[in-house]
């Protein structure tokens, strides 16, 4: 099978590589994806495809022998982590020396495990991060298209004041008040309709039943059930899946050359293809598609890329904490694994903070309240070739975290103080530890709009070569991404169809 061609090919199959791929499809692109992950849709021996999050099994994790779910304790016990085989799982934990990345793994990406908040950024700050990018057009035309396209809903306002599903988030909104923050909803993708037929036991439990960084079996939607049906539904997509793209070359004629890895889900590679195209799509999110950049770069495969690519890179000021409330103010044993509401304190100049009330489902009372605070972090990190390994390594060190942290606690102090309560310690491991400060969920950057590549994705130095994923995204965006990522891809898409793609066929 090697010597292959297609006029266009896409890495990856998260919210740029599905984006681009359905409108490439639409435009009459023959369009080849290429994700190294499985396609999760066939129920295994349990009757589930996917794997819940307090009995995890190998589905849960790409190629590990023990789960390594954020919260690693409590009461500094390692109860929440299980002993797996290692095999093509859903969620991937990529470490760097001082900072770790969750990822999805599939197609869909980080849709298959992501909490699904859908929100779009506070405009200011949107035109602080990207001024080169037309606002008054995000704003009008993509931000509303990707919204639409992504299913984003909203929970209905009287079901969360009464369900005991969100008692966790109304607990945390009475003591955010106390402070003198504002929460507000957030919406987002999973179905808040099945969500209510789960709990009045319609419809199978999903949501309320733990499930969602090891994928939901029920209520999601995920991008497999929105662009990447409509792309396959194109008749001119199609999918390739434990399908690893390894280096990228050019050949004399412009065109591209992709050395990929086809495996088993057990990692056994049974062939190595070559997969030559026209026009290459990078969507491998900002882990992949930099560091398949950096590497073709520090290679010599693709010389002319700048210095940029490899810059940029931000965890979105993504840190996580818990408190530890009275007794006499439960949480609740039943949460809802799909958080909605979130306190807004963007607009504190002194420390802007948005954290989302994000549940603990752990099926019994924990007196625990647990957020996810996205910081404005300024410090960036850089991703460098490592011959030895062939990989690209992230240098960012652990004190580049502490602007964020101090965000953090100074929101949390305050509600601490507002509450007489305190953080929790034993939720992040062994250590004494009340803020987690080296891991994160919203990798951003790596190959940024504008500086390594035009103000449309097209990457500084070659034709027909495209960035269209959350890499373009210089580290920060002040709210959980994929909204942004996927409006700012049909943005560039869009350009790129009419100006790059229609007139080369
Ligand atoms: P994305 O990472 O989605 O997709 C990249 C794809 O490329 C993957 O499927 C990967 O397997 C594939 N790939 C990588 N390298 C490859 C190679 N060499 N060859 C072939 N394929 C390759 N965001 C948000 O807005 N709201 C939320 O609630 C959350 N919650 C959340 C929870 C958890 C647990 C995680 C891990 C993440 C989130 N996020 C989130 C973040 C969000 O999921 C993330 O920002 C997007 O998925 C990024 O989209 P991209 O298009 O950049 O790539």
């Amino acid at each position: 099978d090697s010597g292959s061609f297609v006029p266009a090919v896409v890495i990856g199959t998260g919210y740029g590589a599905a984006v681009s791929a359905l409108r490439l499809g639409e435009a009459g692109m023959p369009t080849l994806m290429l994700e190294m992950g499985q396609l999760w849709n066939t129920p295994a021996d349990d009757g589930n495809v996917f794997c819940g999050m307090l009995k995890p099994d190998r589905r849960s994790s790409w190629f590990k022998s023990r789960t390594e779910a954020p919260l690693g304790s409590f009461l500094w016990l390692d109860v929440i982590n299980r002993d797996i085989d290692p095999y093509a799982g859903v969620l991937d934990k990529v470490h760097f020396d001082q900072m770790s990345v969750y990822v999805g793994r599939g197609v869909g990406g980080g849709s298959l495990v992501n909490g699904g908040m859908a929100v779009v950024p506070k405009r200011a700050y949107f035109e602080e991060v990207l001024p080169q990018v037309d606002a008054a057009q995000m704003y009008e035309r993509y931000f509303p298209r990707a919204n639409a396209a992504l299913k984003v809903n909203h929970i209905d306002p009287a079901w969360f004041e009464e369900t005991e599903w969100y008692k966790f988030a109304r607990v945390s909104r009475e003591q955010a008040g106390k402070a003198g923050l504002n929460t507000t909803f957030v919406p987002n993708v999973y179905d808040f309709d099945h969500m209510r037929r789960e709990a009045t036991g319609e419809a199978p439990k999903s949501a309320l039943a733990g499930e969602v960084i090891y994928g939901n079996n029920h209520g999601k939607q995920s991008l497999d059930k929105t662009y990447l049906a409509a792309a396959l539904g194109t008749g001119k997509v199609t999918i390739e899946t434990l399908h690893r793209v390894t280096a990228i070359r050019q050949q004399a004629d412009g065109s591209y050359v992709l050395s990929v890895d086809q495996s088993d889900a057990n990692g056994t590679v049974i062939t190595h293809k070559e997969i030559a195209c026209r026009h290459l799509f990078l969507g491998a999110g900002s882990l992949g598609s930099t560091e398949l950049l950096v590497r073709a770069r520090d290679t010599g495969a693709l010389p002319h890329l700048n210095a940029e690519v490899g810059e940029g890179w931000g965890p979105n000021g993504n840190i996580m904490t818990g408190r530890a409330n009275h007794v006499w103010n439960p949480t609740g044993a039943h949460q809802s694994s799909i958080p909605a509401l979130g306190i807004d304190d963007w607009d504190n100049p002194a420390a802007p903070v948005f954290a989302e009330i994000a549940p603990m489902p752990a099926g019994l009372e924990t007196w625990v309240s647990l957020y996810l605070a996205i910081t404005k972090n300024p410090e960036r990190g850089t991703f460098v070739y490592d011959k030895a390994t062939d990989r690209a390594v992230l240098r960012w060190t652990r004190e580049q975290n502490a602007p964020a942290v101090e965000a953090a606690k100074s929101l949390f102090d305050r509600i601490n103080k507002a509450n007489t309560t305190m953080y929790r310690y034993d939720l992040f491991g062994p250590q004494l530890k009340n803020f987690s400060d080296d891991f994160c969920y919203h990798p951003l950057g790596g190959c940024v709009l504008g500086k390594a590549t035009d103000g449309y994705g097209r990457v500084a130095g070659y034709r027909n070569l495209y960035v269209t994923d959350g890499a373009l995204i210089p580290g920060s965006i002040g709210v959980n991404p994929f909204v942004t990522i996927t409006a700012l891809a049909e943005r560039n898409i869009e350009r790129i169809i009419a100006e790059d793609v229609k007139t080369a066929r």
